[in-house]
């Protein structure tokens, strides 16, 4: 489909005498008037020039981690229990099919329909992190010799895998084919249901799945994975951030979107995805490892659920507190900040893990 984004420019030249103000002040997450030039100064949307400045300051590399323990640990028979293997297998060919998702889902549905070229700036430069984030996971599936068609193959054997993978794609999917686009409530709706489920796919689902990896380093296994994780999750926050701030400015510019249904639609999108998530972790981890089991699994889940409920400015539904607070030491406080949504962007150093 032909980007609208140009239209204006595809007329016979007459003089226009709009100004650059007037067009900065019309602008909007979606449905603004979008010249196509990408105009970003000044900024309608400072937010997401705030989250693609830092997300500058993140450069790295999956090169830089050390992956040579990690491959000595998972050859010694000694170190992981069969229980781990299977849990650390499972976790990463869910990661890598939820990068592998994303990626697909930011450049060909939501960036389609974006009219801030500030929030353009920043989603190009999320599609490149999730670009990255695949490639670390094949990175570790070389480093630790994995057979590859276990990994990426395993959706196809899994059930479980599959059914999750297809609610993540569920609302996705409304927004998807060449033919969607935004301007009318209804396609309005489902644009924003689509934003909610980002948050949910990078809030939800990979907080718990990174949570495994944690859960290892804890004990002193698989560090050098852990490390990569810590990369990827710091990607993520930001990812989580930016859609956070896309919906709640959304919700400032339309909101009629923001109807009791739609609320209702949004927090069963959530439950479900909890409720997902709590049956793959279960399924996962079996009679438990190192400490995870099933009942401060799913206090976890529902914990972050929470928190993602309420940065949109909703009611938390499960009212729980997080079952592991040391999860703080690998994510700096990103999980609990009581501001961390609403404050400045952390500076983070280039390509190093102190944040
Ligand atoms: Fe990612
Ligand atoms: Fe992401």
């Amino acid at each position: 489909m032909a980007s609208k984004k140009f239209e204006n420019l595809m007329q016979d030249f007459k003089v226009d005498k709009k100004t650059n103000s007037e067009i900065i002040n019309k602008r909007r997450v979606i449905n603004g008037e979008d010249d196509g030039l990408m105009q970003v100064s000044p900024l309608k949307h400072p937010f997401a020039d705030e989250i693609f400045k830092t997300m500058l300051h993140n450069n790295w590399v999956p090169q830089e981690v050390y992956m040579g323990k990690d491959l000595e640990m998972w050859k010694d028979p000694k170190i992981l229990t069969e229980n781990e293997r299977r849990v650390f297998e499972r976790s990463l060919a869910f990661v890598s099919n939820l990068d592998g998702i994303q990626t697909d889902n930011i450049t060909s549905n939501i960036l389609r329909q974006i009219t801030s070229p500030e929030i353009t700036l920043a989603l190009i430069r999320q599609a490149y992190e999730e670009a990255l984030h695949v490639h670390s996971y094949s990175t570790m599936v070389e480093a630790l010799e994995l057979d590859p068609e276990e990994i990426y193959g395993m959706y196809r054997r899994d059930q479980g895998l599959y059914e999750k993978n297809q609610y993540v794609l569920k609302s996705l999917s409304k927004i998807s084919g060449d033919k969607f686009k935004t301007g009318t409530f209804e396609n309005d709706q489902a644009f924003l249901e689509a934003c909610v489920s980002n948050i949910i796919l990078e809030g939800i689902y990979f907080y718990s799945a990174f949570m495994i990896f944690y859960t290892l380093k804890r004990n002193n296994k698989m560090p050098g994975s852990a490390e990569m994780i810590q990369f990827i999750n710091r990607d993520e926050d930001l990812h989580l951030r930016l859609f956070i701030k896309i919906v709640n400015e959304i919700k400032k510019e339309q909101p009629e979107l923001w109807t009791e249904d739609f609320k209702q639609i949004a927090l069963q999108n959530i439950i479900g995805a909890v409720e997902h998530e709590v049956g793959w972790g279960k399924s996962c981890i079996n009679e438990g490892i190192l400490g995870l089991n099933h009942n401060n699994l799913e206090q976890y889940i529902r914990f972050v659920a929470d928190m993602r409920l309420l940065a949109i400015g909703m009611k938390p539904h499960y009212n729980v507190t997080n079952p592991f607070p040391w999860i703080e030491n690998f994510t700096q406080g990103a999980m609990t900040e009581v501001n961390f949504f609403e404050g400045t962007v952390r500076e983070y150093a280039t390509g190093t893990l102190q944040w």
